[in-house]
């Protein structure tokens, strides 16, 4: 099988990563071959891991006080949500691999001067990858802490010259029935494809990452496999994977969660200990890895810990009503 490596031949990763920090990360990533594949006693072939991840030349966040907090690599790639392959949280890992990623691009139209089609490569080539360390903190009351790699949306977006009069983005996760299990499944419970959306502040605010991969290697299916979206002061429900394609709109666009049940998933949807889910408290979170003997919980902090950096955006609204 052919293997994509996105490595610039000209730049060593040592010449972009210091090696402490390899080592750092390298700890949390099982040596073994496909380390989460091998947690559920599965062979390589019949995970998101079958194609192996490729090394990313990046910029590293090594000043993140979050450092020291990383959820390990096995975690963060075995424990997913991704309802393509299933509901439950062991389905990607072992059904994600399904889904072909190459070739892959990104159709970004609607209310742009420009509307067109970015393929991966040029994605990957065209700009400067940098390490991100957020909390990622999922509806469902668990959390983990991720080291992505990517580029901020608002850099994508201006390629594309939104017009004036978009006021929000919407995003579109692939749709291929044949590869995606849980699609088929008559337990099936959203409008494929997959759909979400932001405001076009919240899309262009620097904390919003294009993100191709995590712990320095390319994403893995399981995780959004070739580009997602990550948002780290919302539920993890609006950081959409695999995206395939993006309309900026006039409109706040229909996202499925809310088309599912609006009274539980707003648009908004941004991480607020005050605001409990109808059916659970927000309070706290399960941070991972957790169990029952060592729950791990933690209180959830207003945007995720993020207040300082987004609060404003939000300046007078009242965010219980748009949550
Ligand atoms: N994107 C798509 N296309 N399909 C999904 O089911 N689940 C969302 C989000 N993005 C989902 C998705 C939810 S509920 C969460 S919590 C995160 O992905 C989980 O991301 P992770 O599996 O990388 O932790």
């Amino acid at each position: 099988m052919k293997r994509r490596t996105y490595i610039d031949p000209t730049i060593a990763s040592s010449d972009v990563t210091p090696e402490s920090v390899f080592l750092n990360r390298r700890d949390l990533i099982k040596a073994s071959s496909g380390g989460a594949a091998a947690a559920l006693g599965l062979s390589a072939a019949q995970s998101g891991l079958a194609a192996e991840p490729a090394e990313l030349s990046f910029k590293p966040d090594t000043q993140s006080a979050l450092l020291k907090e990383l959820t390990p690599y096995d975690d963060v790639t075995s424990y997913n949500n991704f309802y393509e392959f299933g509901t439950d949280k062991s389905d990607p890992v072992q059904h994600a691999h399904a889904m072909t990623t190459d070739p892959w691009a990104i159709k970004i139209g609607g209310l742009v001067n420009q509307p067109g089609e970015l393929h991966l490569e040029d994605i990957l080539r065209g700009f400067d990858l940098e390490e991100r360390i957020y909390r990622f903190r999922c509806v469902e009351a668990w959390s983990m802490v991720v080291p992505w790699v990517g580029f901020p949306l608002a850099e994508l977006l201006q390629r594309f010259d939104p017009k004036p009069e978009g006021r929000f983005v919407e995003f579109k996760t692939l749709y291929r029935r044949a590869e995606m299990r849980g699609t088929r499944s008559f337990t099936s419970i959203i409008d494929w494809p997959y759909r979400e959306g932001l405001r076009m502040d919240e899309a262009m605010h620097p904390l919003t990452l294009m993100t191709v991969g995590l712990y320095g290697k390319t994403l893995p299916n399981q995780n959004g496999a070739p580009l997602r979206l990550i948002v780290p002061w919302k539920y993890g429900f609006k950081s959409i994977k695999s995206i395939v394609e993006i309309n900026v709109t006039a409109k706040q666009p229909n996202t499925s969660w809310q088309e599912l049940q609006p009274s539980e998933y707003g648009f908004y949807a941004n991480v607020n200990p005050e605001v409990d889910h109808p059916r659970w408290s927000q309070r706290f979170e399960r941070r991972l890895p957790s169990s029952i003997f060592n729950p791990n919980r933690v209180p959830t902090l207003p945007f995720n810990g993020y207040e300082e950096q987004v609060a404003g955006l939000y300046a007078g609204m009242d965010l219980r009503k748009f949550y």
